[in-house]
């Protein structure tokens, strides 16, 4: 990786990632991009941005050719309740985003990071320790066009040699940038309300299992497929990645330990709440540990440390 494109570079995700891989490899070699413009007053110096809608491939292109971009990393895209909301707009994105960077690619030799998702896997997959290749019959929007994102890619990779490289991710919990708009916000809200407020309202049912991930350990993610071996790699596309499986009453739990007197309540939406139960409980990323040494390092106890730490110095509280 020399010259690196980010789409969606200005969502939860890219707000770190961006920064991250300017640290390694130059703030002039990676370039940011995003359907909307950075926020005003933000610093320039900090390296390159394009506005680029990847929906348009004629923009792609030409970022990529401008900048003689060799890897993008592509995370433009609608999250699960926004895509089940808009669900045509969601296919337009995150099929049609897919498809013409992964065109670009070929065109121009780039290699790809696809991020897949918990999403891609449906009621019908085993629930708990879900292996790597399992059934995936999603039932959202979002996760047929994760499902049929890890086909594409596994699509350029074997007929045209698309250095094409992916993982699914569980629920980000990150401090600098809100959450898209999915169903795991919920684990980003919580934080925010319990310093604010000592309180938080849940949009999914106290038991609702799901698998979790700090930001830190995402990029790791990221950055860790993308160096790995490719003489190591048997999946290539899409592996499980986790860090740990959490209901929203042992997130509360946690906390509390942090906020004594912090109280959790639940308005459960049915939408979203459908949505956490179509997935599974938890991933077993035994793969990624084996073919690319694939390791979170933060767990619920010293996430929920680290979040509560770095939200009270950025709300002052
Ligand atoms: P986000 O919603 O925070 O950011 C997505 C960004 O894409 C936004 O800045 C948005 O403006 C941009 N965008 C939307 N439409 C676009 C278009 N047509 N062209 C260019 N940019 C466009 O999402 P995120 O949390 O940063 O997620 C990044 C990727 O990781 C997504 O593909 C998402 O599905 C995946 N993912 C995220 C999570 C999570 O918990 N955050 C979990 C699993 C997978
Ligand atoms: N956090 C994401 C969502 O809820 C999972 O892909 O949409």
């Amino acid at each position: 990786m020399k010259r690196i494109l980010v789409t969606g570079g200005l969502g939860q995700m890219g707000s770190e990632l961006v920064p991250e891989l300017r640290r390694r490899y130059g703030a002039e070699n990676v370039i940011a991009s995003d359907l909307r413009m950075p926020p005003a007053g933000a610093d320039a110096s900090e390296g390159p941005f394009e506005f680029i809608d990847c929906t348009r491939q004629s923009q792609v292109r030409a970022a990529v050719q401008r900048h003689r971009i060799d890897t993008v990393f592509h995370l433009a895209a609608l999250l699960s309740a926004v895509a089940e909301e808009k669900p045509h707009m969601a296919w337009d994105v995150n099929m049609g985003g897919l498809y013409r960077v992964l065109e670009v690619a070929r065109e121009s030799g780039c290699a790809v990071f696809f991020p897949s998702s918990i999403g891609s896997f449906g009621p019908n997959t085993p629930k708990e320790s879900t292996p790597q290749d399992a059934l995936q019959r999603p039932t959202t929007m979002y996760g047929v066009t994760k499902a049929s994102g890890e086909l594409l890619c596994d699509y350029y990779y074997n007929r045209f040699g698309v250095d094409t490289r992916g993982v699914r991710f569980p629920g980000l919990i990150s401090h600098i940038a809100p959450p898209g708009g999915g169903t795991t916000d919920y684990a980003v809200e919580i934080f925010y309300a319990a310093i604010r407020h000592g309180h938080y309202s849940s949009f999914l049912g106290p038991e609702t299992r799901l698998d979790m991930m700090y930001m830190p350990d995402a990029l790791r993610a990221v950055i860790g497929i993308m160096e790995a071996d490719p003489g190591r790699l048997v999946h290539r596309n899409s592996f499980n990645v986790t860090a740990m499986d959490v209901t929203p009453e042992e997130l509360a739990e946690e906390i509390r330990r942090h906020v004594p007197g912090f109280t959790i309540s639940y308005k459960i939406d049915p939408v979203r709440q459908a949505i956490a139960d179509s997935w599974p409980d938890s991933i077993d990323d035994s793969a990624a540990r084996a073919e690319w040494d694939w390791m979170p390092t933060f767990d619920l106890e010293s996430l929920t440390a680290d979040m509560i730490d770095k939200l009270r110095s950025k709300l002052g509280a």
